[in-house]
């Protein structure tokens, strides 16, 4: 039985819902010992998931022996382990499912499926010390405004279509742009924003609380193809009315509900034009605004160790047999026990 709150309890997280197979050890105290990573890179166009997968299957054994290695433990040594269980690409889960039940299988320990956009979360919980936020998450399949509300995530606000991060990626290969040393698309796209000089008027969708971002994708596209602005204008002019929506949103979940701090987690999150834009609303509502570091920003293991922890330790785990990935698992479906005591 591993002992609840103690540095020598270890949960080894497994993240394998799209591009990136990852592998982490964290102490049940919270420390993140190793977060070893290998990401799929797709030789034109988006992801292939049955690709994604196999590549997933290829690196999984060298991922988890680099965990293990920088850790310095030793697999005797796992007391749970944790895997993305959902949402996601259904062959990329399915891949870092098989190994997460083999080897609870093999070491005889507790299984604990994690939801990954909680994921996301917990961990820019973890690093931050925020303790109850509003949180926006992006990312490049999801886009998010949450708090949490009796037992539960609430989701405040979402994409109607495509994600945050999947516009600026699908932009970006639409105009020709190449990825510099493994720098992902947002990246480029923010670099080329910081020389923009000119608006280029582009289409602003708020419903609601929710947001669209497939007209803008297209309108921006075309605004450079028809030589509105130049390249550097139309990425400046994307950033400014994409994060604005978001920003729009995730104020009002705020006012709403006046709690102490803003989160900014995901990918997207790397972005310093969006973190700006956010940390202004946070001051105007007397939040403290936190943003999930770089290095646990995209898709890692340690976030799905973490949550599997504080899960685990309210009782949380699940039977091999009855461990099936959950596809389009939502983040409100997740019961979430542990975010009251925390
Ligand atoms: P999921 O949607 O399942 O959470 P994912 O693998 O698509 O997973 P992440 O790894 O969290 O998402 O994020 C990847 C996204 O983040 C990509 O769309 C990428 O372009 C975007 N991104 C990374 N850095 C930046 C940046 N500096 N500015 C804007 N977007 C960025
Ligand atoms: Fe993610």
């Amino acid at each position: 039985m591993p002992d609840h709150n103690s540095a020598n309890s270890y949960c080894l997280g497994i993240e394998s819902t799209a591009d990136d197979f990852g592998a982490a050890i964290v102490s049940f105290e919270g420390k993140v010992l190793s977060n070893a990573n290998d990401t799929y890179m797709p030789k034109e166009g988006g992801i292939h998931p049955r690709e994604a997968a196999r590549h997933h299957a290829e690196v999984a054994e060298k991922v988890l022996a680099e965990a293990l290695d920088k850790a310095e433990i030793k697999p005797r040594d796992i007391s749970i382990v944790a895997f993305s269980q959902g949402p996601g690409l259904g062959p990329c889960l399915r891949t870092g499912a098989t190994a997460a039940r083999a080897l609870a299988s093999y070491l005889d320990v507790p299984l604990v499926g994690v939801n990954h956009c909680v994921g996301h979360i917990e961990i820019g919980k973890l690093a931050t010390g925020a303790r109850d936020p509003v949180t926006l998450y992006v990312s490049g399949g999801n886009t998010i405004v949450s708090a949490f509300e009796a037992g539960r995530y609430r989701i405040f606000g979402e994409t109607l279509d495509i994600a945050m991060g999947n516009c600026l990626d699908v932009f970006a290969r639409a105009v020709g742009l190449r990825q510099r040393r493994g720098a992902p698309f947002g990246a480029v796209v923010e670099e080329l924003a910081r020389k923009g000089k000119k608006f280029v008027s582009l289409p602003y969708t708020v419903k609601g609380m929710d947001l669209s971002f497939s007209g803008l994708l297209t309108a921006a596209v075309q605004a450079f193809r028809s030589k509105k602005g130049s390249l550097e204008d139309v990425c400046f002019s994307l950033q400014e009315v994409a994060f604005s929506m978001l920003t729009e949103v995730t104020e009002r979940a705020l006012a709403h509900t006046e709690k102490p701090e803003v989160l900014l987690t995901g990918g997207v999150a790397a972005n310093k034009k969006l973190q700006s834009m956010l940390e202004v609303i946070a001051d105007e509502h007397g939040a403290r605004f936190c943003v999930v570091p770089l290095r646990l920003a995209a898709d890692n293991g340690a976030m799905i160790a973490w949550t599997g922890i504080l899960a685990y330790k309210s009782g949380m785990s699940v039977p091999v047999e009855k461990s099936f990935v959950n596809v389009k698992w939502r983040l409100e479906d997740v019961y979430a026990p542990w975010v009251e005591g925390q």
